[in-house]
């Protein structure tokens, strides 16, 4: 061998060393999809919920009855989008698009919990205010302290008095009163900082313990987005909420998951793959 072919070796053995460490996540082609739908909230945070004149499902609710149990239809939602595009429950306006379903995917190896997003993002949006990022995409798990956290996903962080809702207070973010949300959160703007935070009394977008990672890519329409954080334990079932901000939304004006729950090597809505 000559030195350029030296030389040559060794790149080659660096690149593939590269690879490995930026790639160590899973081969996703082995991995079930679990597709959840997303759709556009309006003004129904848990105190509507929570309402029996405003809600029927109130009752079920107390008697332990999940959002997905009576929500969730052959793959889809059985909402009334009229309902929740009308003025009554978006009084801003709603998006064109209501609901649109992601593909989920989880695996693990010993230190790290894998969750992939797969999905097309719509246009149309009836809120732009987030200039920066054309698409923000979160993950949410409730401790066990959090009120009816294997029933509601995100609503015990959501309230009418938070940030954007009608009349509320400006600086408000999402909190909860019992218990603590980790999150995570990718943004689309170049270099974006992955946020790695938690909702208790207030919303804080650092200082969490996920260990939270990202890597997100478009390709045409369609957004990939990855996730790494720690490995909560084999065995476990944890909960879980998503929320995606499309086309430039901003605060509440995202397409959100009812809650499900993520089984890692054990059966849950989604089941994480050992690899
Ligand atoms: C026991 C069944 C049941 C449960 C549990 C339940 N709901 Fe409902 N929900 C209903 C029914 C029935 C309606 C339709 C009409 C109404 O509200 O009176 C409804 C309506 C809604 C609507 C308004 C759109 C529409 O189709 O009218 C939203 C939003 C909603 N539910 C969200 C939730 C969320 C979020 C949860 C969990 C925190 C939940 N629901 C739990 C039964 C349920």
């Amino acid at each position: 061998m000559n030195r350029k072919q030296i030389s040559m070796v060794l790149f080659g053995t660096a690149l593939a060393a590269g690879t490995q460490l930026a790639y160590a996540a899973p081969d996703w082609t082995k991995v079930p999809k679990r597709e959840v739908s997303v759709f556009h909230p309006g003004t129904t945070p848990i105190e509507w919920v929570g309402k029996k004149s405003d809600h029927s499902g109130t009752a079920g609710l107390k008697k332990g009855e999940t959002c997905v149990g009576c929500h969730e239809e052959k793959g889809g939602l059985n909402f009334n989008f009229k309902r929740l595009a009308d003025k009554e429950l978006e009084p801003k306006g709603a998006p064109k698009t209501m609901t649109y379903p992601v593909a989920v995917q989880a695996a693990y190896d010993a230190s790290n919990l894998y969750i992939r997003l797969t999905f097309k993002s719509p246009s149309g949006g009836a809120d732009k205010g987030d200039k920066d990022n054309e698409v923000k995409t979160t993950v949410m798990f409730p401790d066990a302290k959090v009120p009816q956290s294997a029933q509601v996903g995100c609503w015990a962080a959501c309230h009418n008095d938070a940030r954007s809702m009608p009349n509320a207070d400006d600086k408000k973010t999402k909190y909860v009163k019992e218990g603590t949300y980790e999150l995570m959160q990718w943004k689309s703007a170049k270099g974006a900082k992955v946020a790695d935070g938690s909702v208790s009394t207030d919303r804080k977008m650092e200082g969490g313990t996920l260990g939270a990672k990202a890597e997100g890519t478009k390709s045409g329409d369609t957004y990939t987005v990855t996730f790494t954080r720690k490995n909560p334990g084999e065995g476990k079932v944890i909960p879980f909420g998503l929320a995606i901000h499309s086309d430039h939304a901003s605060a509440r004006f995202h397409h959100v998951s009812l809650g499900y729950t993520l089984g890692v090597g054990a059966d849950g809505d989604v089941k994480a793959v050992k690899q």
